[in-house]
């Protein structure tokens, strides 16, 4: 079949006709909009690297939540930024806990919303890491017991789906236990399964404060130059209990995305992160890119890669878009 027997700009001719054959479309019921939850009343605090994205105190979650679900964004996943923190991050499991009277405050006032919860330490230690320490190394199985805490007194509060970030081995295993013996076995995982040691969470660390406070996470997350790895990963969390397998960061890995839905057959998030979200924020401010035509098509990209859901702080942005 050569030209001009086919020309494939007939069916471009118009827009009717693009529809009519488009192949991959994003519906906000499939978006998931980070919010970052801070100590203090009435609060809403701009984060400089994140233009347009907030700290927001727990009076005004609800507000956040709302017009979210007005756009058709259903889900929240939650990030706190507790007032103190110590060795062993043990705010992160404190009933009043910042994370928890912010799923409280969600389940009162936004019953709706499908609430998601980042399950780490590393915005409640003092060190920074994902775990706690034995040395100057990060323990995994210590962790594990703290992990499946954390995750017990989400659930206990009332989230909806818990998303372990941490990127310790044997975690999933760990919260998919403690959650079935205190039955929330209908609690879903989602599983940060393929986790990259990238330079694009610059802007969140700033925003949560987090950064590690000695060395790198380089001996938990992801070596950038690995994919056959990111299957073996995806392999374990799948045989430990994971319900949905993310891919993190989105854009400089959309091939793992597309790696992972063609071997397996759980639905794939990618999280499109902080610094993804910046880049393009930045362009767009000095008029170097049409900001939304490209955060459109990056997130077309994200999901035409494989992605089923896609978390990204142009949740709203995009909804709004598609209107
Ligand atoms: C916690 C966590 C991080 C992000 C999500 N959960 C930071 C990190 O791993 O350093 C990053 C998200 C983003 O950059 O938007 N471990």
């Amino acid at each position: 079949m050569v030209f001009p027997e086919y020309r494939p700009r007939r069916l471009r001719k118009n827009e009717t006709l693009r529809a009519l054959i488009r192949e991959t479309h994003l519906s906000p019921s499939q978006l998931i909009y980070p919010v970052f939850i801070a100590a203090g009343k009435k609060k809403k605090e701009e984060i400089p690297s994140m233009p347009g994205v907030f700290r927001l105190s727990v009076d005004n979650l609800a507000k956040e939540a709302k017009e979210c679900m007005e756009l058709g964004v259903n889900s929240m996943i939650l990030f706190g930024i507790p007032e103190e923190k110590d060795a062993m991050g043990t705010g992160a499991h404190a009933k009043d806990g910042i994370i928890q009277r912010g799923i409280r405050e969600l389940k009162n006032k936004a019953p709706d919303l499908n609430i998601i919860t980042d399950v780490c330490l590393c915005e409640y230690t003092d060190h920074g890491h994902c775990g706690c320490l034995i040395g100057d190394t990060v323990d995994n199985d210590s962790t594990l017991e703290i992990l499946s805490k954390i995750a017990l007194s989400h659930a206990e509060a009332g989230a909806d789906m818990v998303a372990p970030s941490d990127m310790m081995d044997g975690r999933v295993a760990e919260i998919r236990g403690i959650l079935d013996e205190n039955n929330f076995d209908m609690v879903p995982i989602m599983s940060y399964a393929v986790k990259y040691a990238s330079a694009f969470y610059g802007p969140f660390r700033d925003a949560a404060n987090c950064s590690p406070q000695f060395g790198d996470r380089k001996s938990y997350q992801m070596d950038p130059a690995n994919s056959r790895e990111a299957l073996r990963e995806a392999t374990l969390d799948v045989d430990e209990g994971a319900d949905i397998l993310m891919v993190k960061p989105a854009v400089a890995y959309l091939d793992i995305i597309s790696r992972l839905k063609d071997e397996f057959d759980l639905p794939v998030a990618a999280y499109h992160v902080s610094g993804e979200y910046a880049m393009i924020k930045a362009a767009a401010e000095k008029g170097w890119i049409d900001g939304d035509k490209v955060m459109a098509e990056t997130l077309l990209s994200i999901k035409r890669a494989g992605a089923d859901i896609i978390l990204t702080y142009f949740a709203k942005d995009m909804a709004r878009l598609l209107q």
